[in-house]
């Protein structure tokens, strides 16, 4: 598959290349300096775009099967440029014709008892807010966009670097925990587990909670 994965250079963008390339597809990867450390192969090439841009957004994703993301908003943005980035991928993944996206979420929004989302628990952490919030807006937006095939994939509520161990669970709109309540995945299980997404295209319309 040929696929143009936004954020490339990102904590989780950088390990979605690795396990992309590892599987033998070609892969164009995104950041707005276009500098990519650590990668060194004949089917990764880098782009310089800002992914608010709907119009550069249309020019690089024409031709590639399926628009990945893992962007985030930059440490000193307004995290609400998470909503503009969805807007301006959704637009102009319309106008290439390219309609398989698959977008690296928050956790925030997935439920945790029948009218709870983690986002509204009590020990949700306060700085996480408006992170978790931001993410539900950009859900909002490309959840409307029927005419896409989107997955919004989420980690757990814990995710750091770690091991890839290719094990792992899936929700469906549901936040995955373990016996004891824990929620947590790797960064390189969580690429795992949105590449199969984005190969199988077994959860397409949904919000996918994932985690051990
Ligand atoms: N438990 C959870 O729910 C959870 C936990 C962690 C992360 N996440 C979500 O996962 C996503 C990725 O997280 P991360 O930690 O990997 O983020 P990160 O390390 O900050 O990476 C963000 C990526 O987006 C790129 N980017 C930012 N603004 C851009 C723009 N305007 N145009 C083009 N590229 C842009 C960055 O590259 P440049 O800065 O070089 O442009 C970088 O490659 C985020 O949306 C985050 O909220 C969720």
């Amino acid at each position: 598959m040929d696929v143009l994965l936004l954020g490339a250079s990102g904590r989780i963008g950088h390990r979605i290349a690795d396990e992309l390339l590892s599987r033998g597809h070609t892969v164009t990867g995104v950041s707005r300096s276009g500098h990519v450390d650590g990668i060194d192969d004949p089917d990764f090439e880098t782009v310089a775009i800002d992914a608010t841009n709907e119009v550069d957004v249309a020019d690089l994703a024409e031709g590639h099967d399926a628009v990945a993301s893992a962007l985030g908003p930059g440490e000193d943005e307004d995290v609400d440029v998470l909503v503009e980035m969805s807007e301006a991928v959704v637009a102009g993944m319309r106008d290439a014709g390219v309609d398989r996206l698959v977008w690296t979420g928050g956790a925030g929004g997935l439920y945790v008892g029948p009218d709870t989302r983690l986002v509204e628990t009590e020990d949700f952490p306060e700085d996480w807010v408006p992170i978790a919030r931001a993410a539900i807006d950009a859900y909002d937006v490309i959840s409307a966009a029927d005419d896409l095939e989107w997955t919004y994939v989420a980690p757990a509520a814990l995710i750091e670097p770690g091991e890839r161990t290719g094990e792992y669970r899936t929700a469906e709109g549901e936040l995955v925990a373990d016996d004891d309540g824990e929620s947590y995945i790797s960064m390189e299980d969580f690429a795992v587990a949105f590449v199969d997404e984005l190969e199988s295209g077994d959860h397409v319309h949904t919000y996918l909670g994932t985690g051990y």
